[in-house]
Formats: C-alpha cells, sequence, structure tokens
C-alpha cells in the first residue's frame, strides 16, 4: 500500500500538538480547539481518504490502523518534529495506539477521546461490511442519517443544526473508497488492551458522559490500565465531544498540556 502526503492544517508556535479525527470525519472535528493554536503548535491531519487527502490505489479493501500510523509518522518526519503530544479521537484514537506501537519515542504525550482498546465486537465488525459497500455503492452522503444518532445526544441533534450540519458535511464530503478502507481497517484491527500498560508517559482520556460507542465503562477501564493516567468525563456530549463541548473539551485539554514537559 503506498505512501501518501497526508493534508494538514499547521498553526501556531510552541510545543507541537497532533490530533487525528475519528470516522468518517476529517480534520475539522478539531474546529474549536484551535484556539489552543495560541499556545501550542498544533497540526491537524487528514487521514487518507478523508478531507482533503485523497485515496490511494487499493486502499477500499481496507487501511490497516498501522498503515495510518505510517502516515502520521512521515508526517512527522517532513515536518521535523522529533517529539509530539499525539491526541486522536475514536478511529484516531486507534490509530494513536498504532503510533505507540510504532514509535513510542516520538510521542511525549497521549490524549485519548472517545476511543477504545479493545478489537471490534463480533456485532460492530458485522457491521462494518455493509456500511463499506453502502458507501461504495449508494455514495458517502448515504451514511449521514445512520451516524448521527451515534455521533450526538439528542439534545445536539434537536437544539444544535450548526453541529448537525458541520458534521453531516464531513461524512457527506469523505470519499466512499475512503470510508470502506477505514471500515475494512478497523474491522480487521488487533486488539490494544495489552499496550495500555507500556504506555509511560502522561496521558489524558476524555470522554461523552452520553457516549455509546466508547462508553464510560470502557474508557476507564482504559484509564485505569495506563499508569497514572487521567480521565475526564464530559457532560452534555456523546461521541464528538470536541464540537458538542469545546468549552469544557478545551478546559481539560489545556490544563493537561500545561503540565506537559515535551
Ligand atoms: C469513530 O468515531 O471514529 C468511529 O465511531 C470508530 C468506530 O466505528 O469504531
Amino acid at each position: 500500500m503506498a505512501s501518501l502526503p497526508l493534508a494538514y492544517l499547521d498553526q501556531g508556535n510552541g510545543m507541537p500538538v497532533v490530533l487525528l479525527h475519528g470516522f468518517p470525519l476529517d480534520r475539522r472535528l478539531w474546529t474549536h480547539q484551535r484556539a489552543l493554536g495560541a499556545r501550542y503548535r498544533l497540526v491537524l491531519p487528514d487521514l487518507r481518504g478523508f478531507g482533503q487527502t485523497p485515496v490511494a490505489p487499493g486502499d477500499e479493501a481496507g487501511v490497516p490502523m498501522d498503515r495510518y500510523a505510517r502516515d502520521v509518522g512521515d508526517l512527522l518526519d517532513d515536518l521535523g518534529l522529533e517529539r509530539v503530544v499525539l491526541g486522536g479521537l475514536s478511529m484516531g484514537g486507534y490509530v494513536a495506539m498504532a503510533c505507540w506501537r510504532r514509535f513510542p519515542e516520538r510521542i511525549s504525550a497521549m490524549v485519548l477521546f472517545d476511543t477504545k482498546s479493545a478489537a471490534d465486537a463480533p456485532e460492530t465488525r458485522a457491521n462494518r461490511e455493509p456500511m463499506a459497500t453502502k458507501a461504495l455503492t449508494e455514495g458517502a452522503a448515504s451514511l449521514v442519517e445512520g451516524q448521527l444518532p451515534g455521533l450526538l445526544t439528542r439534545r445536539t441533534l434537536a437544539e444544535h443544526p450548526e453541529v448537525v450540519s458541520a458534521v453531516s458535511r464531513m461524512i457527506a464530503e469523505s470519499a466512499p473508497r475512503g470510508i470502506a478502507g477505514a471500515s475494512r481497517g478497523m474491522a480487521a484491527r488487533p486488539d490494544s488492551t495489552p499496550l495500555l500498560a507500556t504506555i509511560a508517559v502522561p496521558t489524558l482520556l476524555l470522554v461523552g458522559a452520553e457516549d455509546a460507542i466508547s462508553p464510560l465503562a470502557e474508557m476507564r477501564a482504559m484509564a485505569e490500565a495506563i499508569p497514572g493516567a487521567r480521565l475526564a468525563v464530559i457532560p452534555g456530549a456523546a461521541h464528538l465531544t470536541p464540537l458538542e463541548a469545546p468549552e469544557a473539551v478545551n478546559q481539560a485539554l489545556g490544563g493537561f498540556l500545561g503540565a506537559v514537559q515535551v
């Protein structure tokens, strides 16, 4: 599978913080975290097949999380970044864990948003292939309606049309082959739970109190398995905490980053 330069936003100065978006989204997930660019160098990539990064030939057959991690490593090389704070939401968290497996010496701290260390449960895995096929045959926009209820709280869906339309736009603008590749790649990803005890850098976990995709109980268990990790529970948010509760997320993230030494 070919290497691919990632599209990215690089903003601000100071300690580099790289944030990886979830599925099937892009770097616009971090729109509100760009305020942290006043104090840190924020690097926000689009993973392959999402946002402004194209898909490579064959990606639709399945992109392993390690392939996304290699793309991130190549981006760090291109930017001359030796060591970064690495964060990721959901699939971005799976990729962040793959980065830890691949180049832990380049990671000075980790931020895991609304994610899981376990491999797919059988029923989740069974849904991946129909989703890949639907994206390929009916287009990315056909996924919007089915995705929204898992990503956002009922309150956000009813009262925040600007968030609903921002998320819908990201999904609809993702490349169908990128969605298929990510779905199939996530279905095949390994269990990263044994990795957690090896995460020997400061780690913050954030989870929306109403997240049903990456439930609080699972994230609490992850926090207990990572030495010294902290868990922040974000009220009024489901899976997309950075968009649903930006102030609470920025406060938790800003407080954590303020204490990190590169
Ligand atoms: C995500 O937000 O990245 C997805 O919910 C991840 C998944 O489907 O496992």
